[in-house]
């Protein structure tokens, strides 16, 4: 059995995860991995080479895609998708790895009466429906949150300033009010609510002698520079514009995003060798409940013994 395995559309940390997990799996069902470059304009233009569990590990804790990606308008046309069945057929693809955010599901879902697909959601945007994580936000949202910390501490040092800082994650605001509960910021401007500039000019103003005076704006609420000289102008301080760009796409591959990236990369492959088009759902980390402190079991209060310690060898 032969796998293709792609990424698309923008690129997410966590990426390479998925692909080794993908080409792990595919080793030890005895089936062969085939990496396709740049995504489904790569597919098309029939770019792809076998790849190695051992080639895919090294790149583990890169952020990026060591297979390249792609945004491919054309995937829409009739032409294109049919560029893209050729392909797998020409490869002599049995199943295909597709991952990417929402855009990719789609392209993954036209291309899935030729072969099966499994899809993998991995996006910083998190903006793909039918799952409650995407491999790739846990990290941006770290680096956010990381860059918040340090203007935190500027702010500390230099009062009397205010912080604006602008994520990526058009055109929703998930990136944009996770890194503000990760960096515990109050003040959030997404599309999804609405906002009042001049109230938060006024809140900044107040918070800017303790020197925590940060706001976070998603970039689909407009331009940070512009936004920001409006709170400076109505607020009378300094705000600063802190715009976090394409490098927060590119932050370190944290734990949660190597070891789910795996885990989806591995689920992918066992769904095609069923012969299933799937999509690898990502269930929530971190969900908190709370249970009472003593349970009303019936080993309550009893004695534990402590197992004996082993001793060492020499
Ligand atoms: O991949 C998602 C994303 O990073 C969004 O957060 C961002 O708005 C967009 O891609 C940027 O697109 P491009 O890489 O084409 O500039």
């Amino acid at each position: 059995m032969r796998i293709g395995v792609l990424t698309s559309g923008g690129d997410a940390p966590g990426m390479n995860a998925v692909i080794a997990g993908a080409c792990e799996h595919a080793e030890e069902i005895g089936a062969h991995a085939v990496g396709v470059q740049s995504g489904f304009a790569g597919l098309a233009a029939r770019r792809a080479d076998p790849a190695s569990a051992l080639e895919a590990r090294a790149h583990l804790h890169e952020p990026g895609t060591w297979l390249g990606t792609s945004r491919w308008p054309r995937l829409r046309d009739a032409d294109g998708r049919r560029a893209c069945r050729d392909a797998l057929r020409a490869l002599e693809l049995d199943g295909l790895v597709v991952i990417g955010g929402h855009g990719s599901a789609m392209g993954a879902r036209s291309v899935a009466d030729e072969v099966p697909v499994a899809f993998v959601p991995a996006t910083i945007d998190r903006d793909v429906a039918d799952t409650e994580l995407t491999v790739g936000m846990d990290s941006a949202v770290a680096y956010g949150a990381d860059a918040i910390d340090r203007l935190r501490i500027t702010g500390r040092s230099l009062p009397g300033r205010a912080f604006l800082v602008q994520t990526l994650g058009a055109p929703h605001g998930h990136l944009a009010d996770a890194v503000a509960a990760a960096a515990g910021v109050d003040h959030v401007l997404v599309p999804e609510r609405p906002y009042d500039l001049d109230g938060l000019a006024r809140e900044l103003r107040e918070l800017s002698s303790a020197g925590s005076a940060i706001a976070v704006m998603s970039e689909a609420v407009g331009d940070a520079v512009r936004i920001a000289e409006a709170l400076a102008g109505s607020a009378g301080i300094r705000v600063h514009p802190t715009i976090l760009g394409h490098a927060q796409r590119a932050a370190t591959p944290s734990a949660l995003d190597r070891t789910l990236g795996q885990a989806a990369g591995r689920a992918a492959v066992e769904a095609l060798s069923r012969g299933a088009s799937s999509f690898i759902r990502l269930a929530a980390a971190g969900a908190v409940d709370a249970i009472p402190l003593f349970p009303k079991t019936e080993g309550h209060g009893a004695t534990v013994t402590p197992t004996t310690p082993r001793s060492h060898p020499a």
